[in-house]
């Protein structure tokens, strides 16, 4: 397909980073500081930043959730207005960040409200500029143009694009990543890896480049995610740093088929059950590809050889063998694989009304599963 790459995301990566925020933050900004439950005043990211500050005038707003909420940011925005910030700059994981881009894009608008507008695609003129300092690499939104947003009063999870809130910059230091919970790190390495595949498994196009370079990533978080879980060293942080950063950045999607329901279904089992985002992703992908695997037969046996080194040569046995290779890796990840493992009264019909009202239950790379096929996906990961 035809397809454009623009990724002007500046993005600093490496132990000591923080300090170029000096170069980065124009001269006198006035900076509203995001962030969420106060990791980053525990474990020194806070004083690093505020010193890279010391030339701005520096506005707070802390206790972004994990899953950021809209009605949290209504009155946020309301810091950043009072304010009259020109920079918004996320200090956390993809929560804080999604939370500022989001932000970045409802300023503008003026509007107390604007969450319809936003949904539907309705964009104000301009844009506030967003930093990103990331300190739990998973989602890739520190260079994506991606918030995804809960209301609380809608009971919705959404996504919002805009290209004009894709952070002007991005300082990426695995050294943060020492504080992280092990929960938190096998999250962002499941996070990653699905991000991969589901602009990977559909069905083969043209594209060896965005293929090859996807199975390195995987093959790069199926190595280096155990390892950093059971050693934490530096490569380990490092290797799965980067590999998070280009799982979602636009370059392996760009111009090939995707597939992003597990995604779309893991946001309303979140919405409605308040499970963290891996989660819910290691429980449906599996079941996913099993629903999908004559349709997606080729890639899952190919991802299977590429990635898992499986030697079959009948296709249909490698996919099988593959998708079983996927559920042991998530569970080395410490990640559950049935709905049953998450402990909750669950509902098929909640899920598949959530997908309704987000206007999502027209998904997969051929637009084929509907609400009975997610139901038949969410019966085989019981
Ligand atoms: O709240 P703080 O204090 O920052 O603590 C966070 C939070 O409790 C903590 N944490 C982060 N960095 C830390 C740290 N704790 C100690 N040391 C550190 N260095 O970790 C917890 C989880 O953080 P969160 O930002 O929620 O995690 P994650 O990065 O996994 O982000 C998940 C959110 O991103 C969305 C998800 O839906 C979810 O809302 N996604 C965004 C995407 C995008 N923009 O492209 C794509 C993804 O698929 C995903 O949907
Ligand atoms: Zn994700």
């Amino acid at each position: 397909m035809k397809f454009r790459v623009y990724n002007p995301t500046d993005i600093r990566f490496g132990t000591g980073q923080i300090q170029s925020l000096r170069d980065l933050v124009p001269l006198k900004s006035r900076v509203l500081l995001l962030y969420g439950g106060g990791s980053i005043k525990q474990n020194g990211i806070y004083d690093q930043v505020m010193a890279g500050l010391a030339e701005s005038t520096v506005f707070e707003f802390g206790g972004v959730e994990q899953n950021p909420v809209y009605e949290t940011l209504q009155k946020a925005a309301h810091v950043a207005r009072e304010n009259d910030v020109d920079l918004i700059l996320g200090v956390g994981g993809g929560s804080v960040i999604d939370a500022a881009k989001f932000l970045a894009t409802m300023v503008p608008t003026g509007s107390e409200d604007p969450w319809a507008d936003l949904a539907g695609g309705k964009l104000p003129a301009r844009t506030l500029p967003v930093g990103a300092i990331l300190t739990l690499p998973a989602t890739g939104s520190e260079s994506n143009a991606v918030s995804v947003i809960s209301s609380r009063e809608r009971k919705l999870k959404l996504p919002f694009k805009n290209e004009a809130a894709r952070p002007v910059f991005a300082i990426l230091d695995p050294s943060t990543m020492q504080s992280l919970s092990r929960r938190q790190l096998e999250n962002g390495v499941v996070d990653a890896f699905t991000h991969v595949l589901e602009q990977y498994l559909t069905a083969p196009v043209n594209a060896p480049i965005h293929y090859g370079y996807g199975e390195t990533l995987l093959q790069v978080l199926s190595e280096w995610g155990p390892k950093l879980i059971e050693t934490g060293s530096d490569e380990a942080r490092e290797n799965v740093m980067w590999a998070a950063n280009q799982a979602l950045n636009g370059l392996i999607g760009a111009g090939v088929p995707q597939d992003w329901s597990t995604h779309m279904i893991g946001h309303a089992i979140t919405a409605l059950y308040n499970v963290d985002h891996a989660r819910t992703l290691s429980v449906i992908m599996p079941s996913l590809m099993r629903y999908k695997a004559a349709q997606k037969q080729a890639m899952l046996a190919r991802y299977g050889r590429k990635v898992w080194s499986i030697s079959e040569p009948d296709d249909a046995i490698a996919a099988e063998m593959a998708i079983e290779r996927t559920e042991r890796f998530f569970k080395t990840m410490g990640c559950p694989i049935r709905i049953s493992e998450l402990g909750l009264d669950f509902s098929e019909a909640g899920i598949v009304e959530h997908l309704e009202r987000a206007g999502q239950t027209v998904l997969g790379e051929n637009r084929d599963i509907d609400a009975s096929s997610v139901k038949q996906i969410l019966s085989l990961a019981a």
